[in-house]
This record gives C-alpha cells, sequence and structure tokens, in this order.
C-alpha cells in the first residue's frame, strides 16, 4: 500500500485580477460563498480526505488569509457569553490545530509549478496533494477523499478528471489517454491549454492532485511551458515519461470554476440551494425572476 498523504499544498498566491476591485484588499480565497470563505472549503476537502499538513503558498497582501486561520478567542468567549452555542461552534470548526498550518512565500509570480516548487522542503520524500481552492466541488463524498480511497490502490499520481466541450480545451491540462478503465484513466501524456485542434482528448484536469515526490524533483528541471510559466501539468508529464504511473480519476460532484465571476455566482446559488436555512428564500425569488423573465418576452 502505498504511504499514506498526510500534506497538501493550496496554491494562493495569485493577485486574482478577475476579481477587481474587490481583490485591491480582500485576497482573493477569503472571498464568500455564502458565509464561508473559499479557501474554508479547500480547507474541509482535505481535512476530510485525511490532511494534516497544510502548506499555503502566498504571495505579498495575503495578511488577511493568514489571519482568518488564527483562533479567535475573544470573538468565542462573547459568543458562549451571549450563549450563542450554534455560532460558536461554527467558528470553532475553523480553528486549526496548532503548528499544522505553514505559509510559505513564492516571491515571484513564475506558474503553478513554480508554487508547488516553493513547498519542496516541507513536502520532502512523501506523497502529498496539491489543492487549488478556486475550483470548489459539491460532492456527497469530498474530492479529495474519493481520490485518496483510489489512490490506496493505485499509488503513482493521481489528476481529477472532468470531460470539457472541446472549444475549452485552452483553458484546462488535457490528458492524453493510454487505458480507459471507467472511474479512472491511465495517461500517457498530458498537455497544459492546448488549442482545441491539439487536445488528445477531452479530458481535462481539475485542481486536486495526489503526486509523487519525485514531480518535486522534475520541477527542479522544468523550463517555462505554456504562458511562460512554470507549468505544473509539464512536471507530472515527466513523471510518465519516467516509466512513472500518472491516472485521472473522474469524480462524482459538481466542479464550479470559482476563478471566474460566472463560475462564482453560479456556485453561490448552488451552495445557497444546498443550505436548509436559505433554500425556500432563495428559490422562490429566482422562480420570481425567472417567471417576470418569461413575461417580459
Ligand atoms: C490550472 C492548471 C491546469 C488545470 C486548471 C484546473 O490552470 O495549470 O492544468 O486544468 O488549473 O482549474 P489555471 O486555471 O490556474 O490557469
Amino acid at each position: 500500500m502505498p504511504k499514506r498523504v498526510t500534506k497538501a499544498i493550496f496554491p494562493v498566491a495569485g493577485m486574482g485580477t478577475r476579481f477587481l476591485p474587490a481583490t485591491k484588499s480582500v485576497p482573493k480565497e477569503i472571498m464568500t460563498l455564502v458565509d464561508r470563505p473559499l479557501i474554508q472549503y479547500a480547507i474541509d476537502e482535505a481535512r476530510a480526505a485525511g490532511i494534516k499538513e497544510f502548506i499555503f503558498v502566498t504571495s505579498r497582501g495575503k495578511g488577511a488569509l493568514e489571519d482568518y486561520f488564527d483562533h479567535a478567542p475573544q470573538l468565542e468567549q462573547e459568543l458562549r457569553k451571549k450563549g450563542k452555542t450554534e455560532l460558536l461552534e461554527t467558528l470553532q470548526n475553523t480553528n486549526m490545530e496548532s503548528g499544522a498550518i505553514a505559509y510559505i512565500r513564492q516571491h515571484r509570480a513564475l506558474g503553478l509549478g513554480h508554487a508547488v516548487w516553493c513547498a519542496r522542503r516541507l513536502i520532502a520524500k512523501e506523497p502529498f496533494a496539491v489543492i487549488l481552492p478556486d475550483d470548489v466541488i459539491a460532492a456527497e463524498k469530498p474530492c479529495l477523499q474519493q481520490m485518496v480511497e483510489a489512490y490506496e490502490e493505485t499509488g503513482g499520481n493521481m489528476v481529477a478528471a472532468m470531460e470539457v466541450p472541446a472549444e475549452q480545451a485552452s483553458s484546462y491540462g488535457m490528458l492524453d489517454v493510454a487505458e480507459d478503465m471507467g472511474q479512472m484513466v491511465k495517461v500517457k501524456g498530458m498537455v497544459e491549454k492546448p488549442k482545441s485542434e491539439d487536445a488528445p482528448s477531452n479530458l481535462a484536469v481539475i485542481g486536486r492532485y495526489i503526486l509523487a515526490p519525485t514531480v518535486l524533483q522534475n520541477l527542479n528541471q522544468i523550463k517555462s511551458g505554456s504562458g511562460g510559466e512554470i507549468q505544473l501539468t509539464d512536471a507530472i508529464a515527466n513523471e510518465i515519461e519516467q516509466d512513472r504511473n500518472v491516472y485521472g480519476y473522474r469524480f462524482k460532484g459538481q466542479r464550479f470554476d470559482c476563478g471566474s465571476k460566472s463560475g462564482f455566482l453560479q456556485a453561490t446559488v448552488a451552495f445557497g440551494l444546498a443550505r436548509e436555512d436559505l433554500r425556500e428564500d432563495l428559490s422562490a425569488y429566482l422562480e420570481s425572476i425567472s417567471a417576470a423573465d418569461k413575461a417580459a418576452q
């Protein structure tokens, strides 16, 4: 059985320019889906998968992100005094064990591969997970947990995979499939953001990875690729060249691209509708606007 995956890297150094002006002072990862920051969804997913060490690759201006993970004893005391036990519990569920989080700075925006490489000394010789918090996945069993369970059988490297329309290939890392086993595919190549006519399949990489430590060694040698950046996709593809396995895992769940405004809004609606305390109001509102829309046509 492969070594347990207990460490996860969260690349959060991006400037989030697509969300300006909000991201002028608020890190994108702190923006809220309903009432929880984006990063909280990623952390909860990692915890469910058995992750114990959380490594954030940050950059200048991400102070609010570090503060978010501090305990808030004063606030807790206040809620306790007022008997607001439910809120207290919500707050305490975000508390992290002392020493469980590490922050590493990515000094220059050289790409996702470079961001992951910045965490190399904290990973050393173990397999590790990478979670891109922009990709929010609603699932009965959290996506990374599904992958960890599959990985316990396969070892090697595993990326979350999802079919996308051909014209969207240029937004993703795309898989070249050697063997399709249904839930999983064995991968024989990977291309970062190809033109749609050059995409080897319609299976795209989504932001969940379980990687062998050798990927970090590959990153030592990788030159800049697509978009002039050091690509994680290229370092994983290198694994195949060195006869190590890479699998694509078709996760069960719905993925939202919270790196885009439209994806963020869709996630907000979906997560709002999934909440018992909001469902009735929100769906009544959505029905009313869609009825008004039809009437106007
Ligand atoms: C990154 C990866 C890409 C992957 C995507 C998933 O791209 O480089 O391979 O398909 O995340 O969201 P980005 O969206 O950061 O440009």
